[in-house]
């Protein structure tokens, strides 16, 4: 039987361990996991009885085919340079980190590798999981990895190259949404008539409406405000000061975002 090892019970660490348990993908016998302290691991051990827990980040790497590192991005090389020498070479490493390059992880270690970004919705199944992988993966292993991903999300292949940007959208963009979510709420408030409870309520199921509203018709959003932005009505106005403004908005948020990942470089 292949074990897949998760090294790290962190935020992502235990969310993949639900999403691979709870919807079948792995049986409990299947799934191994390593963290850094005793109280990570007995949490998972109380939560999925039957899991196996591997005292040290070896043991793991000596008993699994598939190994997810999920550790913070500082700590994956370290945690790869301390399995690296017990691994037979031909086992999959899946890297969870924003910026530790395959380059990175291949130099350390020469099997196959792949990035893999999920992102804060995956706890719920929804959202898009980046996945990239690298030139030593062969088509059962990526078969294997997508497989495994699968129940936490849509997938989308990406080039390395794609990925700072993919992953803003994907795995920044809930956090950038959630706090346009927050201004829409906070303008029908100062605007006046509605509640703090009930503005963010309405502009919450209005973005979650929206975007299955998109999803679901096949519409593009410039069909949508076609269908609501009627000639000389009030989405109109909205609509047009919006697009004066927003586009330099953003286009200024990704820059600083593109600033900030190229200042911290490679393990940001
Ligand atoms: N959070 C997100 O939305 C998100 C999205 C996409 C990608 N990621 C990536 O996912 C990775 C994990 O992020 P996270 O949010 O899950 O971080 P986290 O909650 O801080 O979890 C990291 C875990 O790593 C464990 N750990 C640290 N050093 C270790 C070592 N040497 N050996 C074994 N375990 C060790 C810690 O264990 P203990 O608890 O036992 O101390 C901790 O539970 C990061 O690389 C991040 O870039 C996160």
């Amino acid at each position: 039987m292949e074990l897949t090892g998760i090294i790290g019970y962190g935020e992502m660490g235990s969310m993949l361990v639900r999403g691979f348990l709870s919807t079948g993908v792995l049986r409990v016998d299947e799934v191994v996991v390593s963290s850094r302290s005793k109280k990570s691991l007995d949490a998972c051990a109380a939560a999925w009885p039957g899991i196996g827990i591997a005292p040290a980040n070896t043991d793991l790497a000596r008993r699994c085919r598939t190994i997810i590192i999920a550790v913070r991005p500082g700590d994956v090389l370290g945690v790869l340079h301390e399995i690296a020498p017990v691994v037979e070479g031909d086992e999959h490493i899946i890297s969870l980190a924003a910026g530790v390059s395959l380059a990175d992880l291949e130099a350390v270690f020469m099997g196959p590798v792949t990035r893999v970004i999920p992102t804060i919705t995956s706890s719920i199944g929804q959202g898009t999981t980046l996945i990239c992988h690298g030139r030593g993966v062969g088509a059962g292993d990526a078969r294997r990895a997508e497989r495994l991903f699968s129940p936490i999300g849509d997938l989308m292949l990406v080039e390395e190259g794609e990925l700072p940007v993919a992953t803003f959208l994907s795995s920044c963009g809930p956090g950038l949404l959630a706090a346009i979510i927050e201004e829409l709420a906070g303008a029908a408030i100062r605007a006046g008539g509605l509640s703090p409870d009930r503005a963010l309520s309405l502009a919450t199921g209005m973005v979650t409406a929206t975007a299955a509203y998109i999803r679901e018709t096949g519409e593009t959003p410039p069909d949508l405000i076609r269908h609501v932005a009627t000639g000389g009505g009030i989405t109109g106005v909205g609509v047009r000061r919006l697009r004066e403004r927003l586009p330099g908005v953003l286009d200024e948020t990704f820059a600083a975002m593109l600033q900030r990942h190229d200042a911290l470089g490679e393990r940001s």
